[in-house]
């Protein structure tokens, strides 16, 4: 079992989504069948992240907290931390230092989900790389909205851009990172950018320039979606949506993992089933029961 703890950037409300974020996080909102945020929590936990911190506006961590709990319906353990105002997703390790308390980490953001045959194992398996930083490369058609990685002909990564209005290439840097337990100091060594904010890409060129980045590619049959705009946010909800209903089984829940992974009893998830009701979602979890 890893020793890695985990972050998610929660966010707070976001213009981009306006007025759809004038009431809350667009983290709380659904994808298809369950809220946004169950996607990266998902991540974690297939990584075998337990211990989480979870960082929101002042304004939306209350709701934050009031969806998720203590997290041990899921057999994990959740810590709450406010960022007061956007500095940027470096800044994650300014505010979790405490909580990480010198253990690696990894840190993904609320809006990102993931799919695939691999991605289990790529999680797992990132998780127990210790001592270097690891980041991935999505081929997408629109580099320039993102991170860019460019790799040379042996796939070494040789340099990472923000959002370049002339990117060097066309993998896009997703918003999950694995970093080694020195994460902290190195985050508080980052100026602000010209935006003013801790840039995560500033973070990530550290362990590049020192040798300790690791950038796996994700392929083809791994489905990454940035929940971020409202075009985004619908495709995400039909991404979910037609997977789901053509396989019978949930993307994303985090009671299905928890069981599996033995974190959760039988006789627990018949406690969260009792809360949910007559719901689809309880539903499915009966379905789940030996
Ligand atoms: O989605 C992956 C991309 O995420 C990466 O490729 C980029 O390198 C990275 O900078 C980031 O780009 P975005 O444009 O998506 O970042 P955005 O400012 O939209 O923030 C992503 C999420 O994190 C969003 O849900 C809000 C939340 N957030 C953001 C900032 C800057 C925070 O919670 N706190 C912050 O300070």
């Amino acid at each position: 079992m890893s020793d890695r703890k985990g972050i998610i950037l929660a966010g707070g409300s976001g213009t981009r989504l306006f007025p759809l974020t004038l009431v809350m996080s667009k983290q709380l909102m659904p994808v298809y069948d369950k809220p946004m945020i169950y996607y990266p929590l998902w991540a974690l936990m297939l990584a075998n992240v337990r211990e989480i911190l979870v960082i929101s506006t002042p304004h939306d961590l209350p709701h934050f907290r009031n969806l998720l709990g203590d997290g041990s319906q899921w057999g994990l353990s959740f810590d709450y931390a406010e960022q007061p105002f956007p500095g940027g997703l470096a800044q994650a390790f300014h505010i979790g230092d405490d909580f990480l308390d010198n253990s690696p980490a990894v840190l993904v953001l609320g809006d990102n989900l993931f799919y695939g045959q691999e991605f289990a194992l790529t999680m797992a398996t990132a998780a127990e790389r210790h001592h270097l930083a690891t980041i991935f490369g999505y081929h997408v058609s629109n580099p320039e909205a993102y991170g860019v990685v460019e790799l040379d002909e042996t796939g070494k990564a040789v340099s990472l851009q923000e959002k370049p209005t002339q990117p060097k290439s066309s993998f896009a840097v997703p918003g999950i990172y694995f970093f080694p337990a020195d994460v902290c100091r190195r985050a508080k060594t980052l100026q602000p950018s010209k935006r003013g904010e801790l840039e995560i890409t500033d973070l990530n060129r550290l362990y590049l320039e020192s040798g300790e980045l690791f950038v796996e590619l994700l392929g083809r049959g791994t489905a990454w979606l940035d929940a971020g705009t409202m075009d985004s946010l619908l495709d995400a909800g039909n991404f979910v949506h037609i997977i789901e209903k053509r396989q019978g089984q949930k993307i994303g829940c985090p009671e299905e993992l928890a069981l599996n992974k033995g974190w959760i009893s039988p006789r627990e998830l018949k406690m969260s089933i009792e809360k949910l009701g007559n719901s689809s979602y309880g539903q499915y979890l009966e379905s789940l029961l030996p």
